[in-house]
Order: structure tokens, then C-alpha cells, then sequence
């Protein structure tokens, strides 16, 4: 194969109660990504919409999770990947993540022979790692294997895909500003109270639980964290209001997608996502918020090669 073309969808990462446990995967908002493979050696990046992010590929973490997969599988020359950036970085839901993924399947089908999906997060991570500063793969999971997913480890590389509610739908709200995740991250500080983290380690038990015998009152109670979202929500101009509305109108859960600043919001049923979806944008709007908003099903099949199909 001389050139794949790459849809890597967006995430949600710690589902509230699961700080870089959690994550789910977005349909229809991601990046775009082609692979050609050249007869010049190396990974050369190229952005076809406009973008501050690198193109090194020694800084870039598309070209880091390439390179990372091509140091254990190399090809004879090299590769020309061009990314679309779908999803603005430092917006929550996984940009940094969707590159990576994107990286790691299109080389893949590249390879001779290639390797399973599961077989890649390592690699992913590995670009994930550069930007966040952090192994966490609550969002290179959802992005590359689809569905909800509990990381159960990162170091060796320990993945379960939870059952997904029917009729389970998410809003994702993003003001429009830039969060870095290594910023949001330092802000949270080294330690945990250890009554928060019976909180939130039983919340993560209820939640789980919650997925499998298709629970939604325990699903919607086992949504809270007590661990980041006090620190991290004075990030997010509006946070208690918008999460305030979108509670009010129905939604099961609320909170800080990954490490913000979009809000996420869990809802059951399409009708609800657009109340709930159409409730936090005028909360926005009234409070002068430049923002945009997404309601998505659960995409179950993540990463997944366009062209050729
Ligand atoms: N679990 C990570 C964090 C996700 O909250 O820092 C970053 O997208």
C-alpha cells in the first residue's frame, strides 16, 4: 500500500469520577490524516490547514508516535503525513491524542504486516506523552479502539472497553479558549485527600457497575469528581452556571472534559442531547462566551482508515 488517508476522532478523557482512568470516544469531530510513502527516508509533517502546532517530527506528537512505531517495524523509506486538524489543541476533547492515534494507524497499514489495534497504544502513548507531559491514556484508548474504556494500567499497557449504554449520548461544550493539559495538570499538585479518593475511587466501582447492569440513576449519581474538577473548573470562565444548566435540563452528568476547558455533559436520548446541548449554549451566549458545541453518539469503532476503505 503507497497512501491511507486517516479519520482520528476526538474523546473525552476522565468521565468525571476517572482522572486519567476514563474516557469515551466522539463521533464525527477529529483530525484527517494521509500517509505517502516516500522514497526519501524519514517522517516529513505537513499541515493542510492552518496550524501553530510543529512540524518537526521530533516535536510534533504525530511524528514522535510514527517514529516510535517505525523504530520497532521500520519501512525501507520513509513516510509524508499530512494531518487536517479537526479538533483546536488544548481544547479537551483529545487533540493531542486524535494526532497520535492517527500516526500510529496510518503507519500501521503502511507495515507489511501490521499489528492489532491494541498493539499500537504503546506507540500512541509515546506521542501523548509529549504533550501532556504525562502517560496517561484516557484519551489515545476511547480515540484508537472506540466506546468507553477503563485504563486499568499505562506501564505494561492494561486496557478494558466498559459496555456502553444504549441511547447514550454526549454534549460537548468548548468556550473558546486554549488550556494547555500540562498546565491543568501541575495545578492539581501531587497529592490527594484520602477521603476524596474514597470518593472518587468508589464513584469509579459505581460507575463501572453502572455500565454493565445498564443503570442510569447509579450512572448519574457515580458522575462527580472530587478530585480535579474543584482545582481545575476557575480555569473555565462560566464552569458552575453552564454545568448548573445543563443538570437542570436533564443531563445525567457534567464536567470538565479532560483537562478543559469543554464541558462535558452525559445524556440519555437524542431529543434530551439537544435540550441539554441547546441549554448550555444560551448559558454561553448570555454570559458573552465565544463557544461551540457538538452533540455526539459514542463512536464504537474509533480510529478507522477512510481511503482506501
Ligand atoms: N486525564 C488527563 C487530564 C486528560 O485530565 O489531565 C487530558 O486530556
Amino acid at each position: 500500500m503507497q497512501a491511507v488517508e486517516v479519520f482520528a476522532p476526538a474523546s473525552v478523557a476522565n468521565l468525571s469520577c476517572g482522572f486519567d482512568v476514563l474516557g469515551l470516544c466522539l463521533e464525527g469531530v477529529g483530525d484527517r490524516m494521509r500517509f505517502t510513502q516516500t522514497e526519501e527516508k524519514g517522517i516529513r509533517i505537513v499541515h493542510t490547514s492552518p496550524s501553530d502546532l510543529p512540524t518537526d517530527p521530533t516535536k510534533n506528537v504525530a511524528g514522535v508516535a510514527a517514529q516510535a512505531l517505525l523504530k520497532d517495524y521500520p519501512l525501507s523509506g520513509g513516510i509524508c503525513i499530512e494531518i487536517d486538524k479537526g479538533i483546536l489543541p488544548g481544547s479537551g476533547i483529545g487533540s493531542s491524542a486524535a494526532s497520535a492515534v492517527g500516526a500510529v494507524v496510518g503507519v500501521n497499514a503502511l507495515l507489511e504486516k501490521p499489528l492489532a489495534k491494541e498493539d499500537l497504544l504503546p506507540y500512541a502513548l509515546a506521542g501523548e506523552a509529549i504533550a501532556s507531559q504525562a502517560k496517561h491514556a484516557d484519551n489515545i484508548a476511547p480515540a484508537l479502539l472506540g466506546g468507553m474504556i477503563l485504563v486499568r494500567s499505562v506501564e505494561p499497557m492494561d486496557v478494558l472497553k466498559l459496555p456502553c449504554p444504549k441511547e447514550l449520548f454526549v454534549v460537548v461544550l468548548h468556550p473558546q479558549i486554549e488550556l494547555k493539559t500540562a498546565e491543568a495538570r501541575a495545578l492539581l499538585g501531587e497529592n490527594v485527600l484520602l477521603k476524596n479518593a474514597i470518593q472518587q475511587w468508589a464513584n469509579v466501582g459505581a460507575l463501572v457497575h453502572a455500565l454493565h447492569t445498564q443503570d442510569d440513576e447509579l450512572l448519574a449519581q457515580s458522575l462527580q469528581d472530587v478530585v480535579a474538577e474543584p482545582v481545575r473548573k476557575k480555569l473555565i470562565p462560566g464552569y458552575d452556571p453552564i454545568k448548573a444548566s445543563a443538570m437542570d435540563n436533564g443531563a445525567l452528568g457534567c464536567g470538565i472534559s479532560g483537562a478543559g476547558p469543554s464541558i462535558f455533559a452525559l445524556v440519555k436520548g437524542k431529543e434530551k442531547g439537544e435540550q441539554v446541548a441547546k441549554a448550555m449554549a444560551n448559558n454561553c451566549t448570555q454570559l458573552g462566551i465565544n463557544h461551540k458545541v457538538y452533540l455526539s453518539a459514542i463512536n464504537a469503532r474509533g480510529a478507522e482508515i477512510i481511503n482506501p476503505k
